[in-house]
């Protein structure tokens, strides 16, 4: 079997990955530290996928515990999600997300040149784009000065691989850039749960309404949009984590001519935020408690994906809609916290 290494296999996006790694008859590999995840997950992903797979507790960050992973398989590709994620952590502390997700990233392709693992598919991010100023945003928009450490540290790692690619005509790369994921696996067993308090839109309004908050601010009314509240693309994290395997097919199956390939992966519609509270109140038959705020500095007015490029190149295109997405948050939500 075709054995794929995943870094931060325990965490959100990766645990969903791997499922559907499995499912379609791929080997995988887990490397994760449990910085922002825990070792039950792999507990859960075994449930759900009924097959077990190795798993090593190493910080991808130490070069010669990493190199323990490389030399006991042999690995077609590697999926790279193992990273610090949290913009408002990144502003207090740039150093830890500077040397966390650069470290993180050089040790693993020395590694892969020394082993000669030559497929990589990267966890970028919408933020590169920083405030993009064209909609829908495709890969040639240009990227704009990151809004935060975080973001900057995608930009700065998407440029590493570029770099490294021209020393290896073999080496074949695809960066991912993720709108926003949220949702949760259908079987209710795995879904978002970090260490640290979410700051993303739908964990907040699942924390809300079970009562983990008080209340949700909208921040801004009078954005020049459909409902006056700010326009983001939301992407069901079980078509996010099939664009892996489609992107893991396409590297292994079609051996692209081109050494780097920059996918988008959004659902190519925005949602307004309004649109997002609706969405889970019908699906939940809940009444959510929010009220209107002020604009919050730094808030991008509107952001969505254009797909076109997933579409024609790894033939994914995104199954499942806003009220799926919100359906399984609230009910990951219920599970996690009873
Ligand atoms: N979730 C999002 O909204 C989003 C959006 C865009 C991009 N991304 C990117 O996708 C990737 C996965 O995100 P996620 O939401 O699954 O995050 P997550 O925090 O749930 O998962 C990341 C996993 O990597 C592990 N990890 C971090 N640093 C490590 C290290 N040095 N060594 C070993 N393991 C380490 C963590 O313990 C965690 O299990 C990240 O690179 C993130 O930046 C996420």
């Amino acid at each position: 079997m075709t054995k794929i290494l995943v870094t931060g296999g325990a965490g959100y996006i990766g645990s969903h990955t791997i499922i559907d790694l499995i499912d379609v008859g791929y080997e995988v590999v887990s490397v994760d530290n449990f910085i922002n995840s825990n070792a039950q997950t792999y507990e859960r992903i075994h449930q759900v996928s009924n097959s077990e797979f190795q798993t090593y507790d190493i910080d991808l960050c130490v070069h010669e515990d990493l190199e323990r992973a490389f030399a006991e398989n042999d690995f077609a590709a590697v999926i790279h999600f193992a990273a610090l994620k949290s913009v408002g952590d990144s502003v207090n502390d740039p150093l830890q997300y500077y040397q966390n997700n650069l470290v993180g990233l050089i040790n693993l392709l020395q590694l892969q040149k020394k082993y000669k693992v030559k497929n990589l598919i990267f966890s970028s991010s919408c933020s590169v784009y920083g405030n993009a100023e064209e909609l829908p945003v495709t890969e040639h928009t240009p990227l704009k000065e990151a809004e935060s450490p975080y973001a900057r540290t995608k930009q700065i790692c998407e440029e590493i691989i570029f770099d490294f690619l021209k020393t290896d005509p073999d080496f074949r790369a695809i960066v991912l850039r993720y709108f926003n994921p949220a949702g949760a696996h259908s079987s209710n067993l795995i879904g978002e749960s970090p260490h640290n308090i979410a700051n993303n839109l739908v964990p907040i309004i699942t924390e809300t309404a079970i009562g983990k908050r008080n209340k949700l601010a909208v921040f801004g009314s009078d954005y020049p949009t459909r409902d006056g509240t700010c326009i983001r693309d939301f992407i069901h994290i079980m078509d996010l984590a099939a664009a892996h395997t489609k992107s893991v097919d396409f590297l292994l199956k079609e051996k692209p001519s081109d050494q780097g390939i920059v996918i988008n992966l959004g659902s190519g519609t925005g949602s307004t935020v309004l649109e997002v509270i609706h969405s889970f109140e019908k699906v939940s038959g809940q009444k959510l408690n929010y009220e209107m705020a002020d604009r919050r500095p730094g808030d991008v007015i509107a952001v969505y994906a254009d797909y076109r490029k997933a579409k024609k190149l790894l033939g994914w295109t995104p199954a499942r809609n806003l009220d799926e997405i919100m359906h399984s948050a609230w009910q990951w939500e219920l599970k996690r916290s009873h």
